[in-house]
């Protein structure tokens, strides 16, 4: 871990330090095969420190295994913010831009040939994307020495149903389209 890393469990730079049980670093391997990033913790998260351990990150690993073959160990995985926003809310402006370093530094840290961005809030803050995610869903976008795309955010699909998991099934089998070209 970097040095500026280290620092990130015990991080004060917004309001959401005040209201977090526990900040949520991420977790996997440093050279996996996928990175995985969603909005922010909720709250089985909060209280477990782990990303993605509640009924979104159970559907999502479904998903994954099913259409691209990778499992939770393959990922690593982590938000865009760090933190339990009260309530399950969108993290505000000031959150993600508060929180955008330390995604940075994972981003120098952890190498992937691929990434997966799960929902409106963390497509536009990691791909810069100006339009919603019904829009953007898919579209395969170059970042870093890989690629990556958007999809829908599993709890989208939890409210969502049947109709939301196939888009976010197709937007991973393109996935695992691009992992198949390297
Ligand atoms: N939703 C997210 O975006 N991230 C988590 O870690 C859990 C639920």
């Amino acid at each position: 871990m970097s040095r500026d890393l280290a620092e990130l469990p015990t991080c004060t730079r917004c309001a959401l330090s005040v209201s977090r049980q526990r900040v949520v670093v991420g977790s996997g391997p440093s050279r996996p095969a996928l990175v995985v990033i969603g909005e922010a913790p909720g709250r089985h998260e909060d209280e477990g420190g782990e990303p993605f351990v509640g009924r979104s990150g159970r559907l999502l690993f479904a998903l994954l295994e099913g259409e691209v073959g990778l499992v939770r160990s393959d990922c690593f995985v982590t938000n865009v913010v760090k933190c339990r926003p009260p309530a399950n809310r969108t993290p505000s402006r000031g959150e993600l831009s508060a929180c955008r370093p330390w995604l940075s530094e994972q981003f120098e840290v952890v190498k992937a040939p691929l990434v997966l961005v799960l929902g409106n809030t963390a497509a536009r803050a990691v791909f810069g994307f100006n339009e919603g995610i019904g829009v953007t869903h898919g579209r395969v976008v170059p970042w870093g020495n890989g690629r990556g795309l958007a999809t829908y955010h599993p709890a989208a699909a939890l409210r969502g149903g049947p109709s939301v998991v196939d888009v976010m099934r197709a937007d991973l089998r393109i996935l695992k389209s691009l992992a198949e070209l390297k």
